[in-house]
């Protein structure tokens, strides 16, 4: 279990990636992004996730940048994540996308690039698993060039990831999935794990949407905590890796206030008990 803001989990590939990151999606870009990143690094957060459809890979590297030096920090203490987008699959153009990362992050590697999406089979039918395989052969280029330290995936369903393991020269590590008490892709997870990569939580906080659920508050009232870190625990007791993400400094502080109290068994089950179960974005449907 992890004990504190700075703890890691091992990576298959003898990296160490920190538990906690800081989630950049909507953050938004320019002056309130990177003040967002640099206020996350100055609570302690080692580890951001960005991605360059966020559109704020500047800002935030502008921010690292900031914050190296505001704080006495060195590159080797942050962990920074980005991640190819749909529209830049391919081996060739996979690589011009990672530069372009680099360039905007203002970075000579990053410590995890994930393909944001699998190639969905409604866009390509007949070759979904060949387009995945082009872009991973890219993906292990970069690695074995120690400009992506690790490499790995994000909303790969089981389907995805057996085909592209079918492949690989070089196993991916992570997939970082939708996981949080509403709803969670824990199948994919289970999946994930027993290949041997670590499973990362996107929007551990339902978007804040499950915050105001009875049952989550319930458990928060019992502990003593708000329903968001009763939401952060609750995925760090399981070993997955928690992506916060909010612009309100209060919070993003309080968002990595979670080793002073523990969930038991019956407010684990409780917490699992509020998923409904209900399908939110199925990989093989996405276009865009
Ligand atoms: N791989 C993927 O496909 C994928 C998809 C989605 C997200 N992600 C990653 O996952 C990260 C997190 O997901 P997310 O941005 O959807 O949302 P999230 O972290 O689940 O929730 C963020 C929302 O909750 C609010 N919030 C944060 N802390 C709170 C607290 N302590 N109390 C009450 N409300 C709080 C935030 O508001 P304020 O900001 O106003 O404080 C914001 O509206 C993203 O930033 C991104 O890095 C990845």
């Amino acid at each position: 279990m992890i004990t504190s803001l700075s703890g890691t989990l091992p990576l298959a590939d003898g990296n160490a990636i920190p538990a906690i990151g800081y989630g950049t999606w909507q953050v938004a870009d320019g002056e309130r992004a990177v003040a967002a990143v640099k206020a996350a690094i100055a609570a302690g957060y080692r580890h951001i996730d960005t991605a360059a459809a966020y559109g704020n890979e500047a800002a935030v590297g502008r921010a690292i940048a900031e914050a190296l030096e505001d704080n006495g920090l060195v590159r080797e203490d942050l962990f920074v994540t980005t991640k190819l987008w749909n529209s830049r699959r391919g081996h060739d153009e996979a690589l011009r996308a990672f530069d372009e990362s680099a360039r905007l992050l203002g970075l000579d590697h990053v410590d995890l690039y994930l393909i944001h999406w699998p190639a969905s089979s409604r866009q390509h039918p007949e070759d979904w698993a060949e387009v995945n395989a082009a872009t991973w052969r890219a993906f292990e280029e970069l690695k074995a060039e120690g400009r992506a330290r690790s490499i790995g995936l994000s909303n790969f369903m089981p389907r995805h990831l057996q085909a592209l393991l079918a492949v690989a020269h070089e196993q991916p590590v992570v997939n970082q999935l939708e996981l949080h008490p509403g709803f969670g892709q824990w199948q994919a997870a289970e999946a994930s794990r027993q290949a041997g990569l670590v499973v990362e939580a996107w929007s551990p906080l339902g978007s804040g949407a499950v915050l105001g659920d009875p049952a989550l508050t319930a458990v928060a009232a019992e502990v003593g905590r708000t329903p968001a870190q009763v939401a952060l625990r609750w995925l760090l007791q399981q070993d997955v890796v928690v992506l916060p993400k909010s612009v309100t400094p209060e919070r993003i502080v309080a968002n990595t206030e979670l080793f002073d109290f523990e969930l038991s068994d019956e407010q684990m089950a409780a917490v699992a008990a509020i998923d409904d179960g209900a399908e939110h974005h199925d990989p093989d449907q996405v276009t865009f």
